[in-house]
C-alpha cells in the first residue's frame, strides 16, 4: 500500500570506506525500500540537502573515522533546519558504546554496531516509518444542500465561472450530485432525487446552503478505526459507496460540533 519506503545511506566525513554502507544498501533495497546512496565523502549539509530533495524517510549513516559525534548531530540540525525534522536518522560504523547515549540525546533515533544483524536495522525502519494512513490530506469538497441542480449548475458554472467537473448519480443516498473544482478542491452540489431522500428531509427543515464538509483520507477504514477507537460517533461504521468511486463515510454532527463531516478515500484509480 502507498508509495516504498525511501532510505537514504549517506557516509559524512573524510573515511574512504563504504564497504559496510553498501552492504546494508543493498540488504534494504532486498528487503524492498527505496534506496539512494550518496557516495563517500558527504558534508551533512550535502546529506540533509540530499534527503529533502529525495523526500527521503529515513537516512542512515556510516562513519569510520571517529567523528560521528560531530558528524551525526550535524546532519540531524541541517535536516530541522531545512523542515525535514520527520526523518528518522540511525548510524552505523565503528562507534564505542558509551557514545550511543549521547547520539541518541541528539536525535539519532538509533546506533546499530559493527556486526548487528541488516535484519535489526530493516526491521527499525519498518517500525519507525510506519505512515500515519489514516490522517486527513485535505479537504476534498464541500457540500451545498440544493433542491433544483440544473438551475444551480447554471449559477456555480455560468454565474460564478467555476470549473464543471460532471454530474453523478447516488443512489444509496438518494441524491444527484454535481461537482466543481476549485483549486486542489470542489464544490459539491447535492439535491435530492427523491422525497425520503436525507437531503430533502434536510431542505424541510434547513434553507439550501452549505451542508456538510469533507475530509479526503489516504486509508478510511484506518480513519474510521482512529475515530471509533477516539469515541466518535459515526454515521457510517463502514465505508459507503459515494459519488465518483470514491469511499465515504458520515460523522455524526454530534461529535463535530455541529458540523455535518463526511470522510472520503479516492481510489487510486481515479484522482481528482
Ligand atoms: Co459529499
Amino acid at each position: 500500500m502507498g508509495r516504498k519506503i525511501r532510505v537514504l545511506i549517506a557516509k559524512p566525513g573524510l573515511d574512504g570506506h563504504d564497504r559496510g554502507a553498501k552492504v546494508v544498501a543493498r540488504a534494504l533495497k532486498d528487503a524492498g525500500f527505496e534506496v539512494i546512496y550518496t557516495g563517500i565523502r558527504q558534508t551533512p549539509k550535502q546529506i540533509a540537502m540530499t534527503a529533502i530533495q529525495e523526500d527521503v524517510d529515513a537516512v542512515g549513516l556510516s562513519c569510520l573515522s571517529g567523528a560521528h559525534k560531530k558528524l551525526f548531530p550535524e546532519v540531524v540540525k541541517y535536516l530541522k533546519e531545512l523542515g525535514g525534522d520527520d526523518i528518522i536518522v540511525f548510524g552505523g560504523g565503528i562507534i564505542p558504546k558509551e557514545d550511543i547515549p549521547y547520539l541518541k540525546e541528539k536525535g539519532i533515533k538509533e546506533i546499530f554496531l559493527p556486526g548487528t544483524d541488516t535484519k535489526e536495522t530493516i526491521e527499525f525502519i519498518l517500525k519507525n516509518v510506519k505512515k500515519e494512513e489514516w490522517m486527513y490530506k485535505k479537504i476534498n469538497h464541500i457540500g451545498v444542500a440544493v433542491k433544483d441542480l440544473d438551475k444551480a449548475i447554471e449559477i456555480y458554472k455560468n454565474m460564478l465561472g467555476l470549473e464543471f467537473k460532471g454530474i453523478d448519480e447516488v443512489e444509496e443516498q438518494k441524491v444527484k450530485v454535481a461537482f466543481f473544482k476549485i483549486g486542489e478542491t470542489n464544490i459539491e452540489l447535492v439535491a435530492p432525487t427523491s422525497d425520503d431522500s436525507p437531503i430533502a428531509k434536510y431542505l424541510e427543515k434547513n434553507r439550501e446552503g452549505i451542508h456538510h464538509i469533507c475530509y479526503e483520507v489516504e486509508n478510511i477504514n484506518e480513519t474510521l478505526e482512529k475515530l471509533k477507537e477516539r469515541g466518535v460517533k459515526l454515521i457510517n461504521e463502514t465505508p459507503r459507496k459515494g459519488a465518483h468511486g470514491t469511499l465515504v463515510a458520515f460523522i455524526h454532527p454530534k461529535s463535530t460540533n455541529g458540523v455535518l463531516t463526511e470522510i472520503c478515500e479516492i481510489p487510486k484509480w481515479k484522482k481528482f
